[in-house]
């Protein structure tokens, strides 16, 4: 087990080594190949989701509409705006969620690796003052990522709130990652 866990952190260690020397250009490439990548780690994380011991079952309302219609540079910040947004999700206490916690660090740290990576290279392109140009589309995913956020600590960090939590997650980062790279694309 150990050996398995040093093995996967070498090949982390690796994988993050040959990311430094990333092309640019090829990054849409890089982070359309992480999107599954990251989500099996989730699911990994949890094993299979318990949902239906969970009743309550809000809509978060993420914003795909705004995001999917915004401006390709907009979509630059939000990719790295969305992937640090839920950094800082799995930042709070799941200690309830009983994760198993080779997975749970090697998400943290595929996830990592995506926003370092993303930071640079939109740094690298559009100066260091970087910012959205519609304010809107920031507000609209920081209102949602606030509701993740309270949700959470409203309950306590149960562990039904992160089964929650974790599916939304699930779902929506491919989702919107997928559409993001699209429009990059284009
Ligand atoms: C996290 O939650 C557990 C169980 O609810 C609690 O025992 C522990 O003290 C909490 N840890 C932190 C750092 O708050
Ligand atoms: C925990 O996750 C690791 C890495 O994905 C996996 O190899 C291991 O089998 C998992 N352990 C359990 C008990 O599911």
């Amino acid at each position: 087990m150990t050996t398995k866990v040093l093995w996967q952190i070498g090949l982390l260690l690796l994988l993050a080594s040959e990311m430094i020397s990333l092309d640019c250009g090829l990054i849409v490439q890089y982070q359309k190949d992480e999107i599954g990548k990251t989500r099996t780690l989730l699911e990994t994380m949890g094993g299979p989701w318990n949902l239906q011991e969970c009743p309550e079952n809000p809509d978060f309302g993420f914003p795909l509409v705004k995001i999917c219609t915004c401006s390709k540079e907009d979509a630059r910040m939000a990719v790295g705006l969305i992937i640090e947004s839920i950094q800082i999700v799995f930042q709070h206490n799941f200690t309830q969620a009983q994760w198993n916690a080779t997975a749970t660090e090697l998400f943290q740290r595929v996830l990592d690796q995506q926003y370092v990576t993303w930071r640079r290279c939109s740094t690298a392109e559009v100066g260091n003052r970087a910012a959205f140009k519609d304010l809107c589309v920031k507000l609209a995913m920081k209102k949602y990522f606030r509701k993740l956020h309270m949700f959470l600590r409203d309950r306590q960090h149960s562990l039904c709130a992160w089964e929650r939590v974790r599916d939304e997650v699930s779902v929506i980062y491919p989702i919107v990652l997928n559409e993001l790279m699209k429009r990059l694309e284009n």
